[in-house]
């Protein structure tokens, strides 16, 4: 008996070790071959030349002309390379380059095919350049590179090992201008904290739009200065009745800047006339009765409407989106106009028409949800297609763009399937296979690519309470997604993203990324 469980005792140290070896040891391979380096989004080109590229103690980054936009990237580079590398990596400008192992940052006029967010990355045994027409393409293409290096370039601390990039050439630039992730900061409230964390989480897959759905029923989250009680009341709590909050106008101008900082805009919207609970508990002289409503912590929509005949409501639209506007740098003004249930279709009509032209006079571009289409469109304003393929129809019909936004396969708050304890099922289970197979240009008949300005993927926070509960419901979906948004169609085939996607998952650890491990992916479990 006793042999017996020491040979038992045996196969089962053995087994351990072996099961723990295949997951642990397998040691980085160095790289020779950039075709098969795992990028995503996957880049329109790549070719290879055998070699490798290695970073040093003495590499220095070199700008090609002067000027504080390049310099930012560079310094953007080095801040991303230098806490596991140990590297001092200096940025500096062109001209006294050392013959080993530099990097060299270029802004190029001529090459025209990369647009505003293209760049080319040209990598030999001697140097890696970068070159881009715009600062954006360099920006987007220093997160290239840190995909090519090993994944312990993530880590936040000093990582013992070589950091080779196989040499050769990658040509890239998107399929789409807007490539968005949305995050609901009404239902629960995140801190700027997260809220930045999100953004260069989001930076780092190409997307180059954040919209804060900045109000709801349940709470309004920026500080108004003509309206104070907006955030003060009406943002002092969230569903479930803990917490809650808002930012302040300095906190929200501090996150567009970071945005802007990593080519990213900030899309703000005011939910109205529906959604508007929260406004309308915070002054009485919005709602039809003259009665304040009361705070609200549940998660049912559809019923509050500002009033929609009343002038003081209009002076209200007009004053939000006045500081709103004097807030934002970036050309667009969410006005939301979904699921308005409570507003009979005769007063959403002529309020939306209005609330349109304020956001003009503010010199803003209008931005809604697909509802909005029922309106008169404005000329240059943006669809965002949830749910009513009729109104994306109307959109078009009117001059409008399009943003994808299919809530059965964009929206992050939407159960993996039936076993997942967090999110919501009203639109559709959506595992990672789902969320990745899928084309914007078939999602509407007659909405064509010339239709659509890009690809957004909201999150919206009922149950969604904490950076952790973010990260596992938008992670991995939304990797799928910013690819969908970058890559062409011919270069997409869920096989072939499957595989990269577990090839990946080292650098989702390295980021710290609470992901949702699917079985429908083979993770790469080593370094
Ligand atoms: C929405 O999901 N109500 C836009």
């Amino acid at each position: 008996m006793k042999y017996l469980m020491n040979t038992f005792s045996t196969i089962a140290i053995l087994a351990i070790f072996s099961l723990y070896a295949s997951c642990t040891s397998e040691p980085p391979k160095e790289p020779t071959d950039l075709t098969q380096e795992v990028i995503i989004p996957k880049p329109v080109s790549v070719t290879a030349s055998g070699g490798a590229f290695t970073l040093t103690e003495t590499t220095k980054i070199f700008t090609q002309s002067d000027g504080e936009e390049l310099d930012q990237i560079a310094r953007h580079l080095s801040n991303y390379l230098s806490p596991a590398t140990g590297f001092d990596l200096p940025v500096e400008s062109a001209g006294s380059e050392s013959d080993d192992g530099h990097i060299l940052l270029q802004l190029n006029d001529s090459d025209t095919e990369l647009g505003e967010e293209g760049y080319e990355l040209n990598i030999t045994e001697d140097a890696l350049t970068l070159a881009a027409q715009q600062p954006a393409g360099l920006f987007r293409g220093l997160q290239t590179i840190r995909q090519l290096l090993p994944s312990g370039i993530e880590k936040d601390s000093l990582q013992e090992m070589s950091w080779k990039i196989a040499t050769g050439t990658i040509r890239d630039y998107p399929m789409y201008e807007y490539r968005g992730a949305m995050l609901d900061v009404a239902r629960h409230f995140f801190q700027v904290d997260d809220v930045k964390r999100y953004i260069d989480l989001i930076a780092y897959y190409k997307l180059n739009h954040l919209h804060l759905h900045l109000s709801d029923d349940q709470g309004w989250r920026i500080e108004i200065k003509s309206w104070p009680k907006l955030a003060e009341y009406g943002g002092s709590t969230q569903v479930g009745g803990e917490g809650g909050g808002h930012y302040t106008q300095e906190e929200y101008t501090d996150l567009v800047q970071y945005a802007q900082d990593r080519f990213i805009t900030i899309v703000p919207e005011i939910d109205m006339p529906g959604h508007t609970n929260a406004a309308l508990t915070s002054y009485p002289e919005l709602n039809c009765s003259g009665k304040a409503a009361e705070l609200y912590t549940g998660i049912e929509v559809g019923f509050s409407t500002l009033c929609t005949d009343s002038e003081v409501t209009y002076q209200f639209v007009d004053d939000v989106i006045g500081e709103l506007a004097t807030l934002t740098p970036g050309p667009y003004i969410h006005i939301g106009g979904d699921e308005s249930h409570a507003t009979p279709m005769e007063d959403y009509i002529p309020f939306v028409n209005r609330a349109q032209e304020i956001v003009l006079k503010h010199g803003k571009q209008v931005f809604g949800w697909d509802e909005i289409a029922n309106a008169e469109l404005v000329d240059n304003a943006v669809v965002q297609y949830w749910a009513e393929a009729e109104n994306a129809t109307k959109a078009i019909e009117q001059g409008g763009k399009v943003i994808m936004s299919p809530a059965t396969k964009t929206y992050l708050d939407m159960q993996y399937d039936s076993t997942t304890e967090l999110g919501l099922h009203w639109a559709a289970y959506i595992e990672v296979d789902s969320a990745y197979i899928w084309e914007p240009t078939n999602m509407v008949a007659g909405v064509d690519r010339e239709h659509i300005l890009g690809i957004e993927a909201p999150l919206w926070s009922e149950t969604v309470t904490n950076m952790d509960e973010i990260e596992y419901m938008a992670f991995p979906r939304l990797i799928g997604i910013a690819e969908i948004a970058w890559t062409s169609p011919v270069d997409r085939q869920w096989e072939d993203y499957r595989t990269r996607l577990g090839q990946h998952a080292p650098y989702l650890k390295a980021l710290e990324i609470d992901y949702y491990a699917s079985d429908l992916v083979d993770w790469k479990s080593y370094e």
